[in-house]
């Protein structure tokens, strides 16, 4: 018997496998899409569009990433009001779902994955709203870009997508792009993306960005972090007159946390198998010299081949195509950092088995009006997650479970040439994974819920000069059965729903807005099994996307696949058709 999380990874393997009679079910030509807010509204054109970088990516594991310099556009130089990034892919044929990443002087910039490509011609597009990097795409005289730390040496894009053509024959065939906006633009979104991050509350983008990564490329800018000692950092100077600080965290699993969320905790029963068994739980977090200044429990991600490869054709799981990316404002940590000495910037994961994908971006803001600021650090309180876990089994069968609570408060001031203000960062976790397996491992369950609060404060004297409040929510449910036909083999039913809510209140200079984004899927399908493989299968998966604000945007897309097919696609970027 297989672990839960062991049988999907068979499963989707072997899928890959009988690629024959899948091409006979699904049709040529069909385009993977991810239904959320697109960066720009119809419409709105770009003023000029650039194609960065054009490659194939055959047999390149094991490769350098695939570079190409970067020049500013002539015919639409800085100032920006939106810069958007394509990634359009197509594939050549039947391949695995292969992890990518593009980043731009060392900076990741995309996390994203391909679809699982059943048929020749498989496509889809991938648009991300990247205006807070403007500053590394604006070029000084020399050829340098105005928001890193590396001078004289021209501005490269890098990708990197590992893939092999041993046992599949598809090729990625892969084309960047970027799209420069000028001038106002209509849709009265001021900042936010189609997953906002930054929430809002710092509309300029960052003057610096240092990468959190490995500083070769050669075998891609990111961190293998293996295990939850493992804790890789960078050394950064950053400015003496730096006044706010934000750290943005990138993150994929793979290998034995590929289904991290559906681990279960129990004691490995099989030897010689690296047990996946150490829960349904992680934390993303953070160190400046080995201290922690704050952390996310990642949304878990599911890939094209995991749970049900039906379920993602041609819609893209919550998050697979732009990886969510985890923002922790380290502002009230600068007075360790403005000395002009080197400090160590950690990223680690709690929990981890090998191995994740990691990498950060350091963004700060610079005061041009003062060569160096003063910064202290108040209140310092960091207990670590309170973990509980419990695990009940006897072979297969059993049930184990995780809860997660913790709350951590940080405050610093900084005095600049803006006055001496305060950051106040509050966060607090409520999580719980619950996974069941009964009847000799023929029922399984997986039930995890992740509620996540933020609060970032700035204060001057006895002045609320903004205030931003995040409230996430992450259920994911998972329910399996598994029966045995009278030919033999097994029929496996899974149902599946998966959201992610965020809600954003936002109060800027005493002018209070909100926002909300509820991304939800729910898919059913089954996938019948002989001698482990997979002979037949199928999925329904119904999507909805709605993000609204009080900026007058609201945008409802709802989408409904089966059997491969989109059976409708209905978008309205109007409130009214939104009850
Ligand atoms: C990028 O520019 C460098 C010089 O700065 C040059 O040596 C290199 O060949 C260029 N690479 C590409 C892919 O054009
Ligand atoms: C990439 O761009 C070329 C034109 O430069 C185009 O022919 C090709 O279809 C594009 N590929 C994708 C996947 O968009
Ligand atoms: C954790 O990973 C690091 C880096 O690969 C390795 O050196 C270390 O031995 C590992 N620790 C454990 C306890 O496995
Ligand atoms: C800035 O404000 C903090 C808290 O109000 C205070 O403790 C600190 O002394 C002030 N710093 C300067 C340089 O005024």
């Amino acid at each position: 018997m297989h672990s839960f999380s062991n049988l999907f990874f068979i499963i989707s393997l072997l899928i890959l496998q009988t690629r024959i009679c899948i091409i006979v079910a699904i049709e040529d030509k069909l385009e993977h899409i991810d239904p959320t807010l697109p960066p720009a509204l119809p419409g709105q054109t770009p003023k000029c569009s650039i194609l960065i970088l054009q490659q194939d990516f055959a047999n390149t594991i094991g490769a350098p990433p695939a570079m190409a310099n970067y020049t500013e556009p002539t015919d639409c130089p800085y100032p920006w009001t939106r810069v958007v990034l394509e990634l359009s892919v197509s594939a050549s044929d039947v391949q695995k779902s292969r992890i990518a990443a593009i980043w731009l002087s060392g900076v990741e910039i995309l996390r994203t994955t391909t679809p699982l490509p059943m048929s020749p011609g498989t496509f889809w597009r991938v648009q991300k709203d990247i205006t807070r990097y403007t500053n590394l795409l604006r070029q000084l005289p020399g050829g340098a870009a105005a928001g890193t730390a590396a001078a004289g040496d021209g501005v490269k894009f890098y990708m990197m997508l590992e893939n092999s053509n041993e046992r599949l024959p598809g090729v990625y065939m892969a084309n960047v792009s970027l799209h420069f906006y000028r001038g106002e633009l209509v849709d009265g979104r001021r900042g936010y993306t189609a997953r906002p991050t930054v929430k809002g509350l710092y509309r300029q983008p960052a003057d610096i960005i240092l990468p959190v990564s490995q500083s070769c490329a050669g075998n891609g800018f990111w961190f293998r972090i293996q295990n939850e000692t493992h804790i890789p950092f960078s050394s950064l100077t950053i400015p003496r007159n730096t006044y706010r600080a934000v750290l943005e965290i990138f993150a994929s699993h793979h290998e034995h946390d590929e289904f991290w969320y559906a681990n279960p905790l129990r004691p490995s029963y099989s030897s010689g198998e690296f047990s996946n068994s150490n829960g349904g739980f992680r934390q993303l977090y953070a160190t400046i010299d080995g201290k922690f200044v704050g952390g996310h429990v990642p949304f878990p991600v599911i890939y094209p081949g995991g749970i049900n490869p039906y379920f993602w054709s041609p819609v893209a799981a919550i998050g697979s195509f732009d990886i969510p990316t985890y923002d922790l404002d380290v502002t009230p940590f600068l007075a360790m950092m403005i000395d002009g000495q080197p400090h160590e910037i950690g990223v680690g994961v709690r929990d981890a088995l090998p191995h994740w994908l990691v990498t950060a971006n350091l963004h700060l803001w610079v005061d041009v009006w003062s060569d160096s600021v003063v910064a202290g650090m108040g209140e310092y309180f960091a207990p670590e997650v309170r973990v509980n876990k419990n695990g009940e089994w006897r072979n297969v069968e059993g049930q184990s479970e995780v809860s997660a609570d913790g709350l951590v408060r940080f405050t610093g001031w900084v005095a600049s040439s803006k006055g001496n203000v305060t950051t106040r960062v509050r966060q607090k976790i409520t999580f719980k994974s619950q996974v069941a397996v009964q009847n000799g491992g023929g029922v399984k369950q997986v039930e995890m819920t992740n509620k996540a609060r933020g609060d970032v404060g700035l204060t001057m004297g006895h002045q609320i000069l903004g205030r931003v409040q995040m409230f996430v929510e992450a259920p994911l449910q998972v329910q399996s059965t598994m029966e045995t036909d009278p030919s033999g083999g097994v029929l496996e039913r899974t149902r599946l729903f998966h959201q992610l809510e965020e809600v954003v209140n936002l109060n800027e200079n005493q002018v209070v807005s909100s926002s909300t984004l509820i991304d939800r899927q729910d898919a059913e399908g089954s996938a019948l099994m002989h001698d482990g493989m997979p002979v037949w299968g199928s999925g329904t998966t119904k999507s909805s996307y709605k993000y609204r604000d009080d900026a007058n945007v609201c945008y409802l897309r709802t989408v409904s696949a089966e059997g491969g097919e989109v059976k409708f696609d209905i978008s309205s970027p109007s409130c009214s058709a939104m009850e």
